[in-house]
């Protein structure tokens, strides 16, 4: 079957839980989250799905400050250049997977850009 957009709240459940299954088991970025941050999966996931659906499909459900949440994970384990481009990386084949239309390419625009202001910041504060 064709893939379609991305164009609903189930859509970006999808997304997202993809996602971070990869990234649970990723060589780079899996400990930083289960052993470092300790994430609680069950709090975490739905604040990603309120996140991706505000940007993409304009729910305004977000309340958050993801600069600072980073800046602070900084100061516990390295996140240079290395973890984010394997983050994008993981971002965008999951996205090419599932889906295919103007809100994937909306989505891995919208993510490089944060990466980068995310990186620019953590290198800035030191
Ligand atoms: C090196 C790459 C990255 C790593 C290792 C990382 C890791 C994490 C971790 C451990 C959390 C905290 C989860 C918790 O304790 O509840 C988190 C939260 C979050 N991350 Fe990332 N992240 C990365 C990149 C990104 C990027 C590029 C974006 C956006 C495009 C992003 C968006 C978010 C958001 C929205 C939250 C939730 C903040 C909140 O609770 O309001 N992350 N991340």
């Amino acid at each position: 079957m064709a893939k379609q957009d991305i164009t609903t709240r189930n859509d970006i459940e999808t997304l997202v839980n993809t996602f971070y299954d990869k990234v649970k088991r990723n060589p780079v970025l899996g400990y930083i989250f289960t052993d470092v941050a300790k994430v609680d999966w069950v709090h975490h996931l739905p604040r990603m799905y309120s996140f991706w659906s505000s940007i993409l499909l304009g729910e305004q459900s977000y309340q958050g400050n993801p600069m600072i949440k980073h800046i602070e994970l900084s100061r516990l384990t390295a996140l240079t250049d290395t973890e984010f481009s394997e983050w994008l990386q993981l971002f965008h084949e999951t996205l090419d997977e599932l889906f295919e239309g103007e809100n994937v390419a909306e989505a891995k625009v919208r993510a490089d850009n944060i990466a980068r202001l995310m990186l620019f910041k953590i290198q800035s504060v030191g």
